[in-house]
C-alpha cells in the first residue's frame, strides 16, 4: 500500500470513528499531513483541553504529552501510537529529587517542563512550556515574592529562562538535557553560516546559551513556524537549530522558501517511533489498551493543577 492510500484510509477511518489526532512538529511528515492538529507542546495542551470534543484521541507525540493530554482530559482516551516513544528528558527528575531541592531551598516556587513524568509534574507550583518558561518564572516569582525559583528538567532551558528574566533558576538538575538539542556546537553554527551568511538562524532553547547567543530567534516550534510564517517573504533562507520535522513542515509550507538544518541528523529518534501502519491499527483497534495512556486518578488530580496554572497564564 502506498502512503497516500494508508492515509486516505485513515482518513476514513478517523471520520467514521470519531477520532481526532494530534501531532507534534516533529513527527514524520505523513503523519503531520493527516493530523487534524498540529503544534508544539503548548499548543496541543490548550487544544487537548479547548477543542478536543471526541471519546477518544490519537496523540502522535512523546509519552509526557499524552500523559499531559490524560491529566486534563481524565474521561477521555488517550491513545499512543507506540507506547514506546518517551521522551528521555523526563528521566532526569524524580519526585524525590523534586522534594530534595525543596528542602534544600525552602519557600521557592518549584517550575516544571512540561517535558517531565506526571509524577514530577504532581510536585510542581506551575509547570511551563518553551514557549512560556521565561513569562511564568516573571509571573510565578511575583507571585511568591521571590528573586530565584528552583526549575527542571532541562537545564539549557532554565539558563535561557533566567537570562531573559533576571530571576535566578536553580536547576533541578543542572545537567538535564535534550539530546537532541545540546548536540548542535558554537562550531557547528559558525560553520553554517558561513555557508549561508543572509540566512536567519532560529534556534530552540533547548540549545547550549553559546549557540542561543548566536541566533536572531530562539523559540519554541510554534514560534519559528510564525516566524518563518511572518518573514518569508522578506527572508529567503532560514537555519533550523531544531529536530528536522519542524523543517520537513516549514519546507512544505513555504516552497519558495530555502531551508538547512543547523546541523546534519537533528533527529529525535523518539518522536519518530511513530507510523502510518500504527496509527490504522489504532483506528481499527479503540478497546486495545496497551495503547491507552491513563495517568491514575490520584497523581492526576495533583498535576493537574500546575498544568492549568500555566495554561492561566500564558
Ligand atoms: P516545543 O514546546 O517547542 O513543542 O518543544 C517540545 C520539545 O520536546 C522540544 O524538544
Ligand atoms: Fe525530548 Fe529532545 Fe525529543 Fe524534545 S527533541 S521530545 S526534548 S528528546
Amino acid at each position: 500500500m502506498t502512503v497516500k492510500q494508508l492515509q486516505e484510509e485513515i482518513l476514513t477511518l478517523k471520520k467514521q470513528k470519531n477520532v481526532i489526532i494530534l501531532a507534534h512538529y516533529y513527527q514524520p511528515i505523513e503523519i503531520q499531513e493527516i493530523a487534524d492538529y498540529l503544534g508544539d507542546s503548548l499548543g496541543l495542551s490548550r487544544t487537548t483541553k479547548e477543542k478536543a470534543n471526541t471519546d477518544y484521541i490519537i496523540f502522535a507525540g512523546v509519552d509526557f504529552m499524552c500523559e499531559t493530554a490524560s491529566i486534563l482530559n481524565q474521561d477521555k482516551h488517550i491513545m499512543i501510537p507506540n507506547y514506546e516513544s518517551c521522551c528521555p528528558m523526563a528521566a532526569f527528575l524524580t519526585p524525590e529529587m523534586v522534594r530534595e531541592y525543596k528542602e534544600k531551598h525552602p519557600g521557592l516556587p518549584v517550575i516544571v517542563y512540561v517535558n517531565s513524568t506526571a509524577a514530577v509534574k504532581a510536585e510542581s507550583d506551575i509547570c511551563c512550556t518553551s514557549s512560556n518558561a521565561v513569562e511564568i518564572v516573571k509571573r510565578i516569582s511575583k507571585e511568591f515574592s521571590t528573586k530565584e525559583v528552583l526549575f527542571g528538567p532541562d537545564a539549557n532551558l532554565a539558563d535561557y529562562a533566567e537570562q531573559e528574566s533576571g530571576i535566578k533558576c536553580w536547576q533541578m538538575p543542572s545537567h538535564g538535557h535534550c539530546y537532541v538539542h545540546s548536540q548542535i556546537t558554537v562550531d557547528d553554527i559558525v560553520e553554517i553560516k558561513k555557508k549561508y551568511p543572509n540566512a536567519k538562524l532560529l534556534v530552540h532553547p533547548e540549545c547550549i546559551r553559546g549557540v542561543r547567543e548566536l541566533a536572531d530567534i530562539v523559540g519554541s516550534t510554534a514560534r519559528m513556524y510564525n516566524y518563518v510564517k511572518e518573514n518569508s517573504s522578506k527572508v529567503i533562507e532560514f537555519i533550523i537549530g531544531t529536530e528536522v520535522g519542524l523543517l520537513e513542515r516549514m519546507a512544505q509550507d513555504f516552497p519558495t522558501n530555502k531551508f538547512y538544518l543547523a546541523k546534519e541528523k537533528l533527529v529525535c529518534h523518539n518522536m519518530k517511533k511513530h507510523n502510518l501502519e500504527l496509527i490504522k491499527y489504532i483506528l481499527e483497534n479503540l478497546d486495545d489498551e496497551a495503547f491507552e495512556v491513563k495517568v491514575p486518578p490520584n497523581v492526576a488530580k495533583r498535576a493537574k493543577k500546575p498544568i492549568e496554572k500555566m495554561l492561566e497564564y500564558s
